[in-house]
């Protein structure tokens, strides 16, 4: 079996669009968790898929990679706190918020932090965050994080909004937790709302086919309100905003022209 047959039958199987994640990076972790769970070959590896619950659930954990930590590049959170947010409190009475592919939950609850910070009232924004992994979620929902993802949280808010559990283990204070609502999506299948005002999708660009890139580009400007803002990750770019009816602000953030 080829790994271009083995994908496309993966891809029905579990009812993934695998054909927008670019196809090495794919076939490394699929080649990398083979060689963790001793499978012999792709034909045995989609057996395993199709046959044992628990060898399904590491392939899909295998193949998400989680990694997020709080406040993931500090200059890029403080041009949020200091400039985006403030705009679009000023500019308008409720403000939507989407954290798209947001992982273990880090990255909604740094902004939730930030906005509690400047005081802005409950009624005033919603917080939504989504991801394809049911079990990132979970953790999510549950937020307690190790020293490690809290390595760039300001001291001051790390006393103020985590209580240690155990094993340098901490619990995020409740009023923040209430402040996020996390929804399980597929990006690369579902339909998006619309009238965003901020979407956040940091890290998950780099995975995607440059067409994959492209078409999630064009559906979240649609699904941004008149002068949104889309914030990506630090290492991801977009060539030619305008096409996408956006212009760069500054690094990675993104604003919605018309
Ligand atoms: C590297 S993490 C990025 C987390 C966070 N945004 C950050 O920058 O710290 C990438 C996330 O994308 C999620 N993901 C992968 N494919 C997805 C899809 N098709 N739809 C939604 N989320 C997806 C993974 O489950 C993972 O949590």
């Amino acid at each position: 079996m080829t790994f271009s047959e083995f994908k496309d039958q993966v891809a029905r199987e579990l009812d993934l669009r695998l054909d927008s994640y670019k196809l090495n990076r794919v076939e490394r972790r699929v080649y990398s968790l083979m060689r963790r769970h001793q499978v012999e070959d792709l034909s045995e590896c989609l057996q395993r898929i199709r046959g044992d619950k628990d060898f399904k659930e590491a392939f899909v954990k295998h193949f998400t990679i989680n990694t997020s930590e709080f406040f993931r590049n500090p200059t890029s959170f403080k041009f949020l706190e200091t400039r985006v947010l403030p705009l679009l409190f000023q500019e308008n009475e409720k403000v939507n918020i989407w954290s798209a592919a947001c992982s273990n939950g880090s990255e909604p609850y740094s902004v939730a932090m930030l906005i509690n910070e400047m005081g802005i009232s409950r009624d005033r924004y919603q917080i939504v965050a989504t991801d394809i992994d049911r079990f990132i979620l979970e953790a999510a929902h549950q937020a307690v994080y190790n020293d490690q993802a809290l390595l760039r949280v300001e001291p001051a808010l790390r006393e103020k909004y985590f209580t240690p559990v155990a094993d340098d283990r901490y619990q995020l204070d409740a009023r923040i937790k209430r402040q996020v609502r996390f929804v399980y999506q597929d990006l690369l299948k579902e339909e998006f709302s619309s009238n965003w005002n901020l979407i956040i999708c940091r890290n998950f660009f780099i995975y995607l086919t440059r067409e994959g890139k492209d078409t999630l580009t064009r559906r979240f400007a649609e699904s941004l309100a008149y002068r949104g803002i889309l914030f990506l990750g630090n290492t991801e770019f977009i060539f030619e905003p305008g096409a996408f009816n956006l212009k760069k602000i500054e690094g990675s953030f993104y604003q919605k022209l018309s």
